[in-house]
C-alpha cells in the first residue's frame, strides 16, 4: 500500500503524476531486467533462484549432519543474513549465526554449544573472506579441542575456486555450489541461505514456492508489489527521503530488517546515490525513533511490515477498571492497533509511509517477502542508474583488512597513510 507515500495537502509525498510519468521508466526497466534474466546475466540471475535452486540437492548433500540439534552459520554479509533472516521467521532459534570476530561473542557462542550436537555451515562465496576464514578456524579447533571430529560436521557453500573450496576437496567435506551470477546479498534463495534450514529438516521448497510467488513481475509499478515499493523508495528519495527506515511489527522479522538494510545499501549506495536504511521494530521503536519520523527532519521513508495474521495471545481479563480496555484483548490485536496508530501518526503531519502485508510469517511468506524486496531493490538500482550487483567499498575494505592483518597490499598502506588527529 504506497498510499501514504502520495503526495496530498499533508504531506509533499509523490504526485499521482509523477508516479504515472515513473512508471514508463518501471516498464523499461522490467524489459532490462528481463533480458537479464532470460540471459543469466550476473546478478539479473538471482531473481530465477525460485526456478533454478534445488532443494532436494540441498537436502540430500547435507544429509550427514541432518542430526545436528544446532546449525552453527559461519559466514557475513550476504552469506550470513539469509539464514539467518530465514530461521528467525521460522522461529528457529537453533540456527545460530557467527558474523562478526568479536573475540568475547565468538568464545561464549562456542561455550554455550554442544559441539558434538552441532553442524556448522561455512558460507563465502568468494572463499577468501577473513571474517569467515578467521572464525572457520576457530570453529574448527574448538570441535578438535572438544574431541569430535569436525570434518563429520561441516558443509561448506562456497564458489569453485578459492581457498575454502580447496579446504572442501581436501577433506573431502559435503560442499554446495554458490550459484553463478548471484551476489551474495542476493543469495538468500539459493543453497547460502537454505542450507541451515534444510539441516533443521525445514521445508525449503515451500520457501522457495514463496519466492515464485512474487517472481511474475509485470511491468508496471501498479500492478507488481516490489515495482511498487522499488519506485516509490526511488522517487521518495530524489525528493528528499535519504533515509529508509525498515519497521517490521514481528519479531520474527527483526532480522529480515537487517537482511534488508544490507541489500538496500550495499546495492544501491553508490555513485553519491542511495537511500541510507535503518532498522527499527514496532512497537518497540514507537517509543523511540517514531518522535524522529513524525517530527524530525523531512527526509525519512517509513516502511511499516507486518503479517496479516498471527497467532494471538489472549491478555487476561481484571478487575482493575482502568486496565478493563485491555481485557478480552489479544497481544496481537494490540500490536496490530500499534501498527495502524503508527501509520495514521505519520500520515497526519505529513510523513510518507508504505505498508507491505504477508499473509503469515512462515516459509511461503518469508520466500515471498524476500524476493520481494530482491526485486525491488534491482528496480530502484535500474531507476538510479547504477551498478546494483558490485560493491567495490566493501571490497576494498576486505583488501585493507586482509592487508592490515598480513597479506600486504595498496589498500593498508591507505590506512597506514592516513593522516590523524587524536585529541
Ligand atoms: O553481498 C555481498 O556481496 C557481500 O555482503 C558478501 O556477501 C560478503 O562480503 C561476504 O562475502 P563472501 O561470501 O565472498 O565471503
Amino acid at each position: 500500500d504506497i498510499g501514504n507515500a502520495l503526495a496530498s495537502e499533508a504531506s509533499p509525498g509523490v504526485s499521482r503524476e509523477a508516479l504515472d510519468r515513473l512508471d514508463e521508466r518501471v516498464a523499461r526497466a522490467h524489459e532490462r531486467i528481463e533480458r537479464g534474466r532470460r540471459d543469466d546475466e550476473f546478478g539479473y540471475a538471482a531473481l530465477n533462484l525460485p526456478e533454478t535452486t534445488d532443494p532436494d540437492e540441498i537436502t540430500e548433500t547435507v544429509a550427514p549432519v541432518n542430526d545436528a540439534a544446532y546449525v552453527l552459520v559461519v559466514g557475513i554479509g550476504g552469506s550470513a543474513l539469509g539464514a539467518a533472516t530465514i530461521a528467525e521467521a521460522l522461529g528457529d532459534s537453533r540456527i545460530l549465526t557467527l558474523d562478526n570476530v568479536d573475540p568475547d561473542h565468538v568464545s561464549e557462542v562456542l561455550s554455550l554449544l554442544p559441539l558434538s550436537e552441532t553442524a556448522v555451515t561455512v558460507v563465502s562465496r568468494s572463499g577468501t573472506t577473513a571474517e569467515t576464514l578467521a572464525n572457520f578456524l576457530v570453529v574448527r579447533e574448538a570441535f578438535t579441542e572438544a574431541g569430535v571430529d569436525w570434518t563429520e560436521r561441516v558443509v561448506t557453500v562456497t564458489g569453485d575456486s578459492g581457498p575454502l573450496r580447496e579446504l572442501a576437496d581436501r577433506h573431502d567435506l559435503p560442499a554446495l555450489a554458490v550459484p553463478d551470477g548471484v551476489p551474495g546479498r542476493f543469495s538468500a534463495l539459493s543453497s547460502v541461505g537454505l542450507a541451515p534450514a534444510a539441516i533443521r529438516g525445514h521445508d525449503i521448497g515451500a520457501i522457495l514456492d514463496g519466492g515464485k510467488r512474487a517472481a511474475d513481475c509485470s511491468p508496471s509499478l501498479f500492478e507488481t508489489p516490489a515495482y511498487a515499493y522499488g519506485a516509490v523508495a526511488y522517487a521518495l528519495d530524489m525528493r528528499g527521503a535519504a533515509i529508509n527506515a525498515m519497521m517490521p511489527y514481528a519479531e520474527s522479522l527483526e532480522s529480515f530488517a537487517e537482511w534488508f538494510a544490507q541489500l538496500w545499501s550495499e546495492s544501491l549506495g553508490k555513485d553519491g546515490l542511495g537511500q541510507l536504511p535503518t532498522r527499527a521494530l514496532g512497537a518497540t521503536d514507537q517509543h523511540s525513533q517514531l518522535q524522529r519520523y513524525r517530527a524530525g527532519p523531512r527526509n525519512t521513508l517509513v516502511t511499516l511490515v507486518r503479517p496479516r495474521e498471527r497467532p494471538d495471545l489472549r491478555v487476561p481479563e481484571t478487575d482493575h477498571d482502568d486496565l478493563a480496555y485491555l481485557s478480552d484483548t489479544g497481544l496481537g490485536e494490540l500490536l496490530d492497533a500499534e501498527f495502524d496508530a503508527t501509520e495514521a501518526s505519520l500520515a497526519e503531519a505529513g510523513r510518507p509511509s508504505v505498508r507491505i502485508e504477508l499473509d503469515r510469517v512462515d516459509e511461503a511468506g518469508i520466500g515471498e517477502l524476500l524476493y520481494t524486496m530482491e526485486a525491488a531493490c534491482v528496480l530502484a538500482g535500474e531507476l538510479y542508474g547504477i551498478e546494483t550487483f558490485t560493491q567495490p567499498a566493501v571490497e576494498w575494505g576486505k583488501r585493507a583488512a586482509r592487508g592490515l592483518i598480513g597479506e600486504g597490499n595498496d589498500e593498508s598502506e591507505s590506512v597506514a597513510e592516513k593522516t590523524r588527529l587524536v585529541v
